[in-house]
């Protein structure tokens, strides 16, 4: 492992508390379902609910255990069923996973075993958190697509749009003016292997967003024939929308509703369209004369401090970021669902954007690549088999996303058509 990956001092003590108390929202996110919901295949696109719970087990297996430790594995016999790479999703249906009480057995074993053997690599901790992590916002998603029910209520009370910021539509744009800007991850800490190396890039001027698209945008959107103008969409849009007969958002109903979980609830104009594919976020945007940021342009927007001409990595200056994070955008699972854009004024950027962290993951005109001198660090197979694929990069987590994945440098990506991910959009022009 190269130096570069060493954690500040006392980490080691965060991130063990933090894996406790991760695992106690992973198991308090199903405990409330019955069996057949919890083994089921409730989505083509989606692993049953038990299977990640057996994956996040393997994979704390395999790296605290066995890269950590030295140790062989606990299950050798289940490296197989739960390598995602071996087995696509809509495929795991078949594989013979483990049952409810086998996995959250099989779960606390290898944590016991793990923590015994002493693996305190940083890196190798913070790898394991942050995709159990991951791991419970794919969970919630296939918990909304089946309709199933919420474990809780909100954890703490959902913020209300600050009244200064009332009224935002996501139509409203900020000008980022032209530049240098860094993208990427720095050098210290953990970041994905896609965050890096950190480097600079010199943009054009560009309007972006102050606000993510809310669904009284979308609505107006979606009752002005929208999806009737083929001039607004790309040709390979179109054939999707007339495929798949996309009338209107994921979860949206004939009359002004939308599902959340297990509930329909009216369409509230002010929280940000949620559960829409590329293919839709790009054609509200063209409708509106407008397109996708860039990835670059979004991280720029997200980060980049003009007076001090530096990103600001951590967007609110505290330590750590993701109690900073945590504490000025929706994320977490807190809220357990969006909220009206806004609503956290003291998370905006440098350069004057509302909600880029939390509440809806945003898609981006960017296909999802390695950046220029990328090493692939530790595995392959989290980001590098996926380069140059048919992905597009989302930016910015959601209400779903922890805080401490949520970070302005963090890439996330799927498919154009794709719509179980809590994903909306901010839209951009050039200058
Ligand atoms: C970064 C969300 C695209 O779910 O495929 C989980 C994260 N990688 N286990 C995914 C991940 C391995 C990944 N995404
Ligand atoms: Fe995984």
């Amino acid at each position: 492992m190269p130096s570069e990956t060493a954690a500040p001092p006392g980490a080691t003590g965060d991130v063990l508390e933090a894996l406790q108390d991760t695992r106690d929202r992973t198991l308090a996110l199903v405990a409330h379902l019955d069996d057949d919901a919890l083994e089921r295949v409730h989505s083509p696109l989606m692993s049953p609910l038990v299977w990640d719970l057996g994956h996040i087990a393997a994979f704390e297996d395999l790296w605290l255990a066995r890269r950590g430790a030295g140790l062989e594995l606990l299950r050798a016999d289940l490296a197989e069923v739960y390598d995602a790479f071996e087995t696509p999703r809509a495929q795991r249906g078949e594989l013979p996973y483990l049952r409810r009480d086998e996995a959250i057995a099989y779960l606390a074993d290898v944590r016991e075993r793990a923590l015994q053997a002493g693996t305190r690599d940083p890196l190798l901790l913070e790898l394991v958190l942050r995709h159990e992590q991951q791991h419970t916002e794919t969970m919630l998603q296939t918990m909304e697509l089946a309709r199933l029910p919420a474990p809780h209520a909100p954890l703490d009370a959902p913020a209300t749009a600050d009244p200064a910021l009332a009224g935002l539509s996501g139509l409203e744009l900020v000008e980022v003016p032209a530049g240098p800007c860094t993208l990427g991850a720095g050098a210290d800490g953990f970041a994905y292997d896609n965050e890096r190396p950190r480097h600079a890039r010199e943009l054009p001027a560009f309007r972006i967003g102050r606000a993510p698209v809310t669904n009284e945008a979308f609505m107006a959107f979606v009752a002005g024939g929208g999806y009737e103008r083929p001039e607004w969409w790309s040709r390979e849009a179109w054939a999707w929308k007339e495929q798949y007969d996309i009338e209107r958002p994921a979860g949206w109903t004939t009359d002004g509703r939308e599902w959340r979980m297990d509930r329909c609830v009216p369409l509230d104009p002010r929280k940000p369209v949620v559960h829409v594919s590329w293919f839709e976020a790009d054609a509200f945007a063209r409708a509106h004369g407008a397109r996708l940021p860039t990835e670059a342009e979004w991280e720029k927007a997200a980060t980049w401090d003009q007076g001090t001409q530096a990103a600001r990595p951590q967007p609110w200056g505290a330590e750590p970021a993701s109690d900073a994070i945590a504490s000025h955008a929706n994320v977490d699972q807190r809220a357990f669902g969006t909220v009206p854009v806004g609503s956290h004024p003291g998370g905006a950027s440098p350069a004057g954007c509302l909600g880029m962290i939390g509440d809806v993951w945003e898609w981006t005109a960017s296909r999802f690549d390695g950046y220029p001198g990328f090493a692939a660090h530790p595995y392959r197979e989290y980001s590098e088999v996926f380069f140059g694929g048919d992905y597009r990069v989302l930016r910015g987590g959601s209400w779903a996303t922890r805080a401490r994945v949520a970070t302005p440098t963090f890439r996330n990506w799927d498919h154009p058509q794709r719509r179980q991910i809590f994903a909306g959009l901010r839209i951009a022009k050039d200058a």
